[in-house]
């Protein structure tokens, strides 16, 4: 049966859409969408090498750009990938302009561009979180040190691209991470600092797709932050990912929405943030419960890549419906059985100094369990796809158990090449069974 016959009327006609972003996560995105019946068009911007959508050259925060394209391709929905467009109001821009746009408001997205203030947010919503110290001056926070005599985790206030966090063994190593952040390390963002009591345990994350009143989650996943094999090495935006990680079972995720999601959700309502986007917790799940080591106001990436094809093609009703503020109105989502397995296929030097400009050649024939969404990748004058970033492309399998989605991730990364390829090959080692 065609979703159009079964849904519900009081929403409008959802034909064309627009995904804001150039990365991964975006690809993934402008894929899900096409999945849905009643999409005839997608839009991305500015996208990137990959093909997903229709790619337009515009910056993802170029708010007068974007409005004016969403105008002339009559948009019905807006779905805003990366954290620094929201950050920067782009979502608040779009919705001023009359458009419906997934993703929240300057002030909702300080949930994530502003440590402090969600430390402080979840403070009054009661939520389980590190107890912590906001400090504006390297004298403070080195005062704090002394007095706790722990090494706290130091933590940059604003965006840092993932680098603002330093998990200290030592004295020494808090009190360098804190002279390094009042030094400019991570510019502005490091000028405001939260220092954290260091928590144990192991880290899933959690999303909740928000009308601004209530939610919907998706399956618990959980990503390989750090570069190298064994969980080593510096941290990364990420570099494979799996779900539905078997750390939350459906009690316990409904424990996560009545501790930790509704909470905060209402906690932003009181604030008069109508918070329209996807609710991103990270969790530590510490011997005292589920604990938020952080927020974020969007997807994961490359959580999303890893989410999408378990989901089911209703996930664009459910967008717009949130972006209408009328979850009540969408389809229920319905999640598909079985395991997703993702494995970010990086340049060498990444993240510090990824090489860039090499051909990449992609010979897999098409397979509905598995995709490639392409992230740092560009087409050349010559139309060939090229590398042109740090993490280049991920490839998603799924599979009836995480054995059999990764066998398929890691035998299609034999078909992907380009100079210096770089990948872990124990993504999901937590839920592999051993050789
Ligand atoms: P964040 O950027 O806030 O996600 O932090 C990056 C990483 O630092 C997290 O994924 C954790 O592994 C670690 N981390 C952050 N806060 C804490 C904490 N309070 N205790 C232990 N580890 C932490
Ligand atoms: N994969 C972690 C993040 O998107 O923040």
């Amino acid at each position: 049966m065609a979703i159009s016959s079964t849904r519900p009327h009081a929403l409008p006609s959802l034909e064309r859409a627009l995904v804001i972003g150039g990365g991964g996560r975006e690809q993934a995105l402008a894929w899900a969408l096409g999945r849905c019946p009643e999409i005839r068009n997608v839009w991305i911007t500015p996208g990137n090498g990959g093909g997903e959508g229709t790619a337009v050259a515009i910056a993802e925060t170029d708010s007068a750009a974007l409005i004016a394209h969403c105008r002339e391709q009559s948009i019905d929905l807006v779905v805003v990938g990366p954290e620094a467009p929201l950050a920067a109001g782009v979502a608040d821009a779009l919705r001023d302009a009359g458009l419906a746009v997934f993703g929240p408001s300057a002030e909702g997205a300080k949930l994530e561009a502003s440590k402090a203030w969600a430390k402080q947010l979840m403070r009054e919503a009661g939520v389980p979180t590190a107890g912590h110290w906001a400090v504006d001056s390297e004298a403070a926070a080195l005062a704090v040190l002394a007095e706790v005599q722990r090494p706290l985790v130091v933590k940059a206030d604003g965006l840092a691209a993932g680098k603002g966090v330093t998990v200290a063994e030592t004295m020494a190593e808090a009190e360098a991470a804190i002279r390094d952040a009042f030094q400019g390390r991570f510019g502005s963002a490091g000028s405001h600092l939260v220092l954290e009591e260091r928590l144990q345990g192991p880290e899933v994350s959690v999303f909740a797709l928000c009308d601004g009143e209530r939610m919907v989650l998706l399956p618990p996943a959980q990503d390989h932050k750090r570069l190298e094999e064994g969980d080593r090495g510096p941290n990364t935006g990420g570099m494979g990912a799996y779900a539905p990680a078997p750390l939350l079972d459906a009690a316990a995720l409904e424990q996560v929405r009545q501790l930790v999601l509704e909470p905060t959700l209402a906690a932003l309502r009181n604030r008069g943030i109508d918070y329209r986007g996807v609710m991103y917790a990270g969790l530590m799940l510490t011997a005292d419960g589920p604990q938020v080591i952080e927020f974020n106001c969007r997807f994961g990436d490359p959580e999303c890549q890893t989410l999408m094809p378990l989901l089911g093609p209703e996930l664009a009703l459910v967008l717009q419906a949130c972006a209408h503020g009328r979850l009540d109105l969408a389809p229920p989502l319905s999640i598909q059985a079985g395991s997703s397995a993702c494995v970010v296929a990086a340049a060498a030097g990444y993240p510090d100094a990824p090489r860039k400009g090499d051909a990449i050649r992609i010979e897999l024939t098409p397979n509905t369990d598995r995709q490639v969404f392409h992230a740092g990748t560009s087409r050349d004058h010559a139309n060939t796809l090229c590398t042109s970033g740090g993490r280049v492309l991920s490839v998603v399998a799924q599979g009836d158990d995480f054995d059999n989605a990764f066998a398929l991730a890691y035998s299609s990364l034999d078909h992907v090449h380009f100079e210096g390829i770089t990948y872990r090959r124990d993504i999901g080692h937590q839920v592999r069974s051993k050789e």
